[in-house]
Formats: C-alpha cells, sequence, structure tokens
C-alpha cells in the first residue's frame, strides 16, 4: 500500500507543475476532478492488483470493483485536496486503506508535497515514516487547534446554517481553528498530535478509512458526530480522549441554537 501511494505520489508531483495543462471537470457543486485524480487511480489500481489479486476496491473516482476475495476490499481516494491542488496550493494526499472482514485494518495516507507517509496498522500503532504517533496530550479546549472542513457544497441552506452555528459555538472556545482542505490529512495530523481535534460532515469513505485507522492507533477517539455510524454518513469528530467529549459538548450547544432558532 505504500509502495502504491508512493507510486501514485510521482504521478501527482508532475502533474503538479503543470495544473494549467490538466483537463478538469465538474463532478458536482464544488466538487472537481482532472486527469491527475484519475492516472493516480489507475496506478494505485494497477499496483494493488498484482500484489493483491482478488481484492476488492472501492475508489473516488472508478467506484466499486468487486474481487473474487469478497474478505478484503481496498478504500481507494487518489487525491485528497483536489482543490488545493487545482490552485497550486501543496497540501493534498493519496488515502489507501485496507478492510477486512467489513474492519478497518490498514491505512496509509502520503502527504505528497511534504513527502510524509503516515500509516497505521490495527494492532501495531500508528507511525510518520518510523517515528511512532500519538495524538495531542493537549487537555484544555481553549488551548487546543481544532480543524474542520466546509460541507454541504451545493445543499440547502439550513445545512450551511448548522455549520455556521458550529463554527460559532467552536471558535471561541478554542485556540484556533483551521480548514486545509484534505480530510484525510486532517485525520494523520489528529494522530500525529498536529491538530488537537477535527470534525466535519458529510465525507466520504475514501475520505476517512485510512486516516480513521490512523487516529484510533494513534490512542484518539472517533465518533459519528450524531451517533450514527461514521462510514455510512461520513460525519465524524476525532481528538483525543479529554478533548472529545469537550469539542462534542460545544458542537451539541451549535444543535440547541438551532432548535432555540427554530
Ligand atoms: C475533499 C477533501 C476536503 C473535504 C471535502 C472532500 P477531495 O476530498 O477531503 O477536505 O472537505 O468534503 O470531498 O474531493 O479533494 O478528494
Ligand atoms: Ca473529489
Ligand atoms: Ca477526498
Ligand atoms: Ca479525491
Amino acid at each position: 500500500m505504500i509502495a502504491a501511494a508512493r507510486a501514485a505520489g510521482r504521478s501527482l508531483a508532475r502533474d503538479f507543475g503543470e495544473v494549467e495543462n490538466l483537463q478538469v471537470s465538474k463532478k458536482g457543486p464544488a466538487d472537481f476532478v482532472s486527469n491527475a485524480d484519475h492516472r493516480a487511480e489507475e496506478i494505485i489500481y494497477n499496483s494493488l492488483t498484482k500484489a493483491r489479486p482478488g481484492y476488492g476496491f472501492v475508489m473516488e473516482e472508478r467506484g466499486i470493483v468487486e474481487g473474487t476475495d469478497k474478505s478484503n476490499k481496498f478504500i481507494v481516494d487518489p487525491l485528497d485536496g483536489t482543490l488545493n491542488f487545482l490552485h497550486g496550493q501543496p497540501h493534498y494526499a493519496v488515502s489507501i486503506a485496507l478492510e477486512r472482514e467489513g474492519k478497518l485494518l490498514t491505512g496509509v495516507v502520503y502527504d505528497v508535497a511534504k513527502n510524509e507517509i503516515f500509516w497505521a496498522e490495527t494492532g501495531r500503532g500508528a507511525w510518520l515514516e518510523n517515528r511512532k504517533l500519538r495524538v495531542a496530550a493537549r487537555t484544555k479546549l481553549h488551548e487546543a487547534v481544532v480543524a474542520t472542513g466546509t460541507p454541504w457544497h451545493g445543499k440547502a441552506e439550513e445545512k450551511h446554517t448548522h455549520f455556521a452555528r458550529e463554527m460559532l459555538a467552536m471558535t471561541p472556545a478554542c485556540a484556533g481553528i483551521r480548514r486545509y482542505g484534505s480530510a484525510a490529512l486532517d485525520l494523520a495530523y489528529v494522530a500525529a498530535g498536529r491538530f488537537d481535534g477535527f470534525w466535519e460532515r458529510g465525507l466520504q469513505p475514501w475520505d476517512i478509512a485510512a486516516g480513521i485507522v490512523l487516529v484510533r492507533e494513534a490512542g484518539g477517539t472517533i465518533t459519528e458526530i450524531d451517533g450514527g455510524d461514521v462510514m455510512q454518513t461520513g460525519s465524524l469528530l476525532a481528538a483525543n480522549e479529554d478533548l472529545h467529549p469537550l469539542i462534542e459538548k460545544q458542537l451539541r450547544h451549535a444543535a440547541a441554537f438551532a432548535r432555540k432558532a427554530d
């Protein structure tokens, strides 16, 4: 998986220098794809099929490829942070996870521009190259840096209003809010202790699968914000065990503002 991520990263790095020559199309509101995404995905698919014939795939661009081996499935985002990439911003990643018997087993998130490989395997810890990762030890929310993402592009205004309320509840409560534009890296940064927490709603399995393994193996807590199944809704909150309930409380305040407003 690391070799596949590196190979895709080499292709992305070449295309990053040639952004103006890429063919870009729009899949939906604020949802773009280019031939860089497709090329990287092809490389990952070919490399992993060769290494593990028969495994299934869930890929952002190509979709589902059923494998003959029903127990193993790769979940692939060839380029997480497409918008950054297309705007020449060097913050984007390759994300590959392996799900075995319906459970996330392994995750690799490769930050191409910074050449950082974050990887984790259930029971073996989370690593940045050969450095073992641990979520931040901070316990005070007012000292914490918390990342988020702006969800619901093209969705009803009330969804945006809800996100605005969450920002209103979170911003004064913590030391800083960050929105860097790659959910896979946001989770990797929580695992590495660079972010104290991260929440975002409506993500896709390929955005979060590898990052979830990273955060869990780095000792973090991940839950679905409203109590559902993270891989179904893609709405998640990740932090260390002390900050998690504090951030959750602020997000609940946002829900309470909403009830008062109704
Ligand atoms: C996006 C990034 C972004 C998140 C979006 C995702 P993409 O993935 O992870 O941080 O806010 O919701 O769609 O489209 O660049 O692979
Ligand atoms: Ca996308
Ligand atoms: Ca993504
Ligand atoms: Ca993508």
